[in-house]
This record gives C-alpha cells, structure tokens and sequence, in this order.
C-alpha cells in the first residue's frame, strides 16, 4: 500500500523530530488526507460539549481540529514534533483564541483532556513504543476522559506506519481503558476500507496504570514466566511488556510497591526493574 509509505529515507533511522522533519520539507506526506477522517469527522458531530478540553497528538495539518473549529468547539490542542509543520499551523491559526498549536514530543507533554483524538499517531510510532502510548495516553485524560479515533487493522511490509490487530490492541489497552467501542470503521476514506478499527476508550480511571524500565530480559520465554509472577500480585489486572523487552505496563486496582516488584524478580540477577515517572 504505497500510498501509506511515509519514508523517504531509511527506515532505520530514528523516528525523530528530524526525521518527521524531515518528511513535511520533502513533501512526504503519502498519510495525509487531506480532509478530517470520515470516521472521526461522524464522532466530532455527536460530541455535545463544545468545551470539551481535546487534544490531538501527532496531529500533521490536523484537518480534525480545523473541523473542531467550525463546529465552535473552543478548547483544541495539537501538538506535533515536527518543527516545519508546527510552524505552518502557528502561522494557519494565528488569530483563532481556541486552539492551542504546541511543538513538542507528546510523552513529554502535560496536561488534562476529557477527548484525545487518534489518527495515524500510534502507527507512527515504533511497535516498542505501545505501552508508553497506553501509559501516556491513560495519564493525560481526566477521570471519565476518552481516546478517540482509528487503528490499523492490518500490517505493513516495512514501517512506518506501523500495523496491528484487533486481538493485540484488545491485550494492550485492557483494564486500562474500558472499550466502548473498537470494530471496523463503517465510512473510511477508500484507501483505507476495511483496513482501520475505530476505538472509543474510556479511561477505566480508578485502576492504576504504570509504566517500568525493565533490564535483562532477552527473549519472549523470560517475559512470559516474569509477567506470569507480576500477574499472580493480589490486585494485578494486566501485564504487558514491549517488544524489546525494555518497558512494562502493570495496570492494577491500587499500585504495587516497586520493592515487590524487585524482590519477585531477584531470583535472576540480572534483573532491574525501576519505575519511569
Ligand atoms: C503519520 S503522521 C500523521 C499526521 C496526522 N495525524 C495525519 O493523520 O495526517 C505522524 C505524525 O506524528 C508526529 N510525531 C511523531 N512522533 C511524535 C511524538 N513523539 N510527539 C509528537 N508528534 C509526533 C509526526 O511529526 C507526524 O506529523
């Protein structure tokens, strides 16, 4: 699906801020569509509170938040890494009061949002970056906020973007989010028919999201028999760790001392584990 290829450089090379730069000053923008996503476009039209605090991460030329704004919604945030295009949207919302154009890396953005709208973001971002993305995403909604948007269901021969499945997204997200809703999209733009979820997560907010650096885990047996332990703590709902072994999302009812933690995994010592904050 060439149309969906966003690199023009090796795909090796980090998925930074000069690499995303990099593709909106080559033009290399083969995921914009150029208009608001039908799909998200039919959800903005039920949002009844035009007060709404939104946010859209990744958010490119961000036709949502444009169609956001001629609805008279009045508390849009987008933020994006890539200095070139946040310059362009200063320059294109210059004199509109309700919204808000940061640059800037989203996993080190703070704030408060009741609705943070998904489009091609979280297939931006390499697969390791998964359960951040949970993580983060659970920490920037207030209590009954929620996640909004579309999801590849399909994989791609190289990345990005980055694909995924029902049955993945169901375990990451799970007892963090409660899903209202995550099924094939009904009207997606017809390059993308039959190929994108369209997720409505609600914050589960009393249960406790956290994210850990792992170290010294290297294949997918050690993660298994260390999530297995994690899973048996009296209050654990869900473990998942990343795809190099070095993050791990424990979502629980009340959160679990880090000393537990490393006193379960000192059978092997080359084990660390620390809390990322
Ligand atoms: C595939 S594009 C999608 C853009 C837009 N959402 C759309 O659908 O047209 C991914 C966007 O995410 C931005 N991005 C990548 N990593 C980011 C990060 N860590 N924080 C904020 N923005 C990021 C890129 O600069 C790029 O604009």
């Amino acid at each position: 699906m060439s149309e969906e290829k966003c690199c023009v450089v090796t795909c090796d090379l980090p998925l930074d801020k000069t690499y995303w730069d990099n593709q909106y000053q080559a033009n290399a923008t083969g995921w914009d569509l150029g208009e608001v996503s039908p799909p998200i476009k039919t959800y903005i039209d039920t949002i009844e509170n035009k007060d709404a605090k939104i946010l859209i991460p990744g958010c490119g030329n961000t036709y949502e938040a444009e169609y956001l704004l001629q609805k008279g919604f009045t508390n849009v945030t987008v933020i994006d890494i890539a200095p070139t295009l946040v310059e362009n949207l200063k320059h294109k919302f210059v004199e509109n009061t309700n919204i808000r154009v940061v640059l800037g890396d989203f996993f080190e953005h703070a704030g408060n949002y009741d609705c943070i709208i998904e489009q091609t973001f979280f297939c931006a971002l390499p697969p390791r970056m998964r359960q951040r993305y949970v993580w983060k995403m659970h920490q920037l909604l207030t209590d009954h906020g929620k996640l909004i948007g579309l999801l590849f269901n399909r994989e791609f021969e190289v990345g990005p973007p980055f694909g995924g499945n029902l049955k993945e997204y169901e375990q990451l997200f799970q007892k963090a989010f409660v899903f209202n809703s995550i099924s094939l999209a009904k009207n997606s733009v017809p390059a993308r028919e039959n190929t994108e979820l369209f997720i409505e997560l609600q914050k589960n907010h009393p249960n406790q999201v956290n994210l850990y650096h792992f170290e010294g885990i290297t294949c997918s047996g050690c993660m298994n028999t260390v999530s297995g332990k994690f899973l048996e703590i009296d209050g654990v709902l869900s473990v998942s760790m990343n795809t190099d072994f070095s993050e791990i999302l424990i979502v629980s009812k009340t959160e679990v001392a880090l000393k537990t933690l490393q006193k379960i995994v000192s059978y092997d010592e080359k084990y660390k584990i620390l809390k990322i904050n």
